[in-house]
């Protein structure tokens, strides 16, 4: 069952925060290392987000470069254009994964990092992905898969409950495991795939982890009982994490995919 997140300013605003984090900060050297990207490319981040991708792509490519930020959340479409303001080589405009408003062949190289499991028609997404680059151009996409979650808890039971439930803010919370095929069906070449993880063996207050269990929290709350989560179950579910990180017991993991693929 599918809720989707509204990305509204109080949205945008977590995501930046847990964006900011070294976790992702991490994850983001990771992206510019595979997607390479060189000074006069013309470059798409596709759901730019918080826009911290398209500042770090824009530097990159130069003023002799440009890079398109493309989202279809107004809020996300704000915080962008506030971070892009200086960087006359960016642009940001509004706009849907499945309709790319470039012109066909008209980019070297795009982004799209942790967007396109929340997109129902990726057969769509990614024709048009191809249709936008040019000949040789490069893909980079990076997605969840939250069949990977390693999460300690005093009652897996209730852990797997509550990891269903989240599973249903995605359309496709395991896309992962199925890019491959669907890049090659799209006319994609897959050069390289990597694992990013993002891991607590630990608690820290500013990190990743801390910021999903929140945002887990918060979505639970509202449609937990969509999927048979009783409030004092959700509840109960968090004041254990609680009890494991005074104990200091607490550990989380998931791994992010990172896909490389030339048109
Ligand atoms: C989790 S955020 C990731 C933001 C950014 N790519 C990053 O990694 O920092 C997901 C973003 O995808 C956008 N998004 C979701 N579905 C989209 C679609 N069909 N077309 C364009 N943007 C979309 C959301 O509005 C949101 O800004």
């Amino acid at each position: 069952m599918s809720q989707a997140i509204e990305f509204d300013e109080a949205a945008a605003r977590a995501v930046e925060q847990m964006y900011l984090t070294p976790d992702v900060v991490g994850q983001r050297a990771r992206v510019l290392e595979m997607l390479a990207p060189k000074p006069g490319e013309r470059i798409a981040d596709i759901g730019v987000g918080p826009g911290l991708l398209a500042q770090d792509l824009a530097r990159l490519v130069g003023e002799t470069g440009r890079v398109a930020g493309l989202d279809m959340a107004p809020a996300m479409m704000k915080m962008a254009r506030t971070r892009l303001a200086a960087l006359p080589q960016a642009e940001c405009m509004t706009g849907d994964a499945t309709s790319l408003p470039f012109a066909d062949g008209s980019l070297d190289a795009a982004v799209s990092t942790q967007v396109y499991e929340y997109v129902a028609d990726m057969g769509t997404a990614l024709s048009e992905l191809h249709r936008v680059l040019r000949a040789g151009g490069r893909a980079l996409v990076l997605d969840t898969d939250w069949r990977s979650v390693v999460w300690h808890s005093s009652d897996e039971a209730r852990m797997g409950r509550v990891l269903a439930c989240w599973d249903g803010h995605l359309a496709d919370p395991h896309l992962p495991a199925k890019l491959g095929r669907l890049f090659a069906r799209a006319g994609f070449q897959v050069l390289r795939v990597e694992i990013v993880p993002m891991l607590a063996a630990g608690w820290q207050p500013v990190s990743y982890a801390a910021g999903i269990m929140r945002a887990i929290h918060g979505f639970a709350r509202n449609n937990g009982e969509a999927h048979g989560l009783s409030a004092e179950e959700i509840q109960a579910w968090y004041d254990d994490q609680l009890r494991l990180i005074e104990r200091g017991e607490f550990f989380f993991s998931v791994n992010r995919y990172a896909f490389l693929a030339v048109r």
